[in-house]
């Protein structure tokens, strides 16, 4: 009797095909593409595509086997024509989802429609604080005591839009911006997967412009910063 591929049990729901956008060192990216190796993850990576061909995260990704495209914008006149080539890409691929990480190109409102609540980035703020550039010096002038990362859908504002997680650090009053963004960076390497993970398993979706996360536990302490005696 031959068994059909079910047999013993339901099999797994397919995998979310994600392209990542980069524009250069490619951290974050590394940390997704090692998340979606896992048996059990819900996301595979389809692609990494870099607006900069000299990004050094083009590199990691083909030495670890993954599609790697280098699509200079520089190359085209106009951002829409750049966006036009970039969607077909995508398109080919069979992308379902996009991540951007460390993607440091502006997108106009055409493509982020098409791509809406299907484009996620990440932001090394708690937002809405602290958006755009030079987001670590700015927090450090302001005083703040706690930083962190954002993970959240694209809306045309930059860095705007539905937040599907945020992790925070303590700002310490010694702390440069360099040493702040370490301490953020390390934070967004677990927090992109595990949204991602949330958004590709359907286990968060988007209703009425915010993120509802079903079946959430969190038992995780309150972070004091500065400790409290
Ligand atoms: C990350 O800190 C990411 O949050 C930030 O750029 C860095 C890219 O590092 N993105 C933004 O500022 C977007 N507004 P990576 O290339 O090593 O992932």
């Amino acid at each position: 009797m031959t068994q059909s591929p079910t047999a013993g049990g339901t099999a797994p729901p397919p995998k979310k095909r994600v392209s990542i956008l980069i524009s250069g060192r490619g951290s974050n990216m590394v940390a997704l593409a090692e998340a979606a190796r896992a048996p059990g993850y819900p996301a595979e990576i389809a692609a990494v595509i870099s607006n900069r061909p000299e990004a050094a995260g083009l590199n990691w990704a083909a030495d670890h086997g993954i599609c790697a495209i280098a699509l200079d914008h520089k190359q085209f006149a106009t951002r829409t024509a750049f966006e036009a080539r970039l969607h077909s890409i995508l398109m080919n691929l069979g992308t379902e989802l996009i991540c951007c990480a460390g993607f440091m190109r502006m997108l106009t409102g055409g493509f982020i429609d098409r791509w809406r609540d299907k484009q996620l980035n990440i932001h090394p703020s708690l937002l809405p604080a602290f958006p755009g550039l030079d987001t670590h010096q700015r927090a450090i002038d302001a005083g703040v005591k706690v930083a962190g990362c954002t993970v959240h859908f694209m809306r045309l504002e930059m860095d705007t839009g539905p937040i599907v997680g945020q992790a925070a650090v303590p700002v310490l009053s010694s702390d440069t911006a360099e040493d702040l963004a370490a301490r953020v960076l390390a934070a967004e390497h677990h927090l992109y997967p595990a949204a991602l993970a949330l958004i590709a398993s359907g286990k968060a979706v988007v209703e009425a412009e915010k993120v509802v996360i079903r079946e959430e536990v969190n038992l995780a302490p309150a972070l004091y910063s500065p400790m409290l005696g």
